[in-house]
């Protein structure tokens, strides 16, 4: 089921997220980097996160747990928010629970929200060395258009952009 978080959720989020990072950035980030995040921490993140108004978070649960998210907002590039593009700022499976089509389902959530709100794109950003992730949103229709620079808590790394064209919803 999906449906959109609550405040109430930001401790399991948190969970979510740092389990997710060690396991898909174990090749990519410094292992002493992955080590040191931290729950709670994250957990603070995330009741910011869920209170800002413009991102939009839906979790998907089993069990009566959520086990992923994604969040969508408007693009921001250079200091700007977009009103016609639409960016997937985060999306995170539970790695106990990789490849049963949780991500899919979450991914299709923000595409039908982002039609809805008149985005007529997606865009994305990923590590490109998550050779994971790159395959799931090639595998949805996804395709790189840019690369850059950048760094994730101070460790350089290079992100490839993925975008989508979206139909805008008949009627
Ligand atoms: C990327 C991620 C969200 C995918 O979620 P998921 O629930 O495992 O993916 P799904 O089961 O919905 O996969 C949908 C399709 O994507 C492709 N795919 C997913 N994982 C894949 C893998 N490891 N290798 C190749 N293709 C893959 C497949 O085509 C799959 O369809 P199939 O299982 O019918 O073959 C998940 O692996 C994750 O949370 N990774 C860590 C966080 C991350 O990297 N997020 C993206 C940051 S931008």
């Amino acid at each position: 089921m999906i449906r959109p978080a609550r405040d109430g959720d930001a401790g399991r989020l948190a969970e979510i997220h740092v389990a997710a990072w060690r396991e898909a950035y174990r090749e990519i980030l410094p292992a002493a980097q992955l080590a040191g995040l931290s729950v709670v921490r994250r957990t603070r993140n995330w009741e910011l996160w869920l209170a800002a108004p413009s991102v939009l978070t839906w979790v998907d649960e089993r069990g009566g747990r959520p086990v992923g998210f994604a969040t969508l907002g408007p693009l921001r590039a250079h200091g700007r928010t977009s009103r016609s593009l639409g960016e997937l700022r985060m999306l995170y499976v539970d790695p106990e629970h990789w490849r049963r089509g949780i991500g899919r389902d979450l991914l299709e959530r923000v595409l039908d929200a982002a039609r809805e709100r008149g985005f007529s794109q997606i865009v994305l950003w990923v590590l490109t060395q998550n050779l994971r992730a790159r395959a799931f949103y090639s595998a949805l229709g996804f395709e790189p258009d840019r690369t850059r620079q950048d760094t994730v808590g101070g460790h350089p790394v290079d992100e490839t952009r993925y975008c989508l064209q979206l139909q805008q919803p008949a009627g």
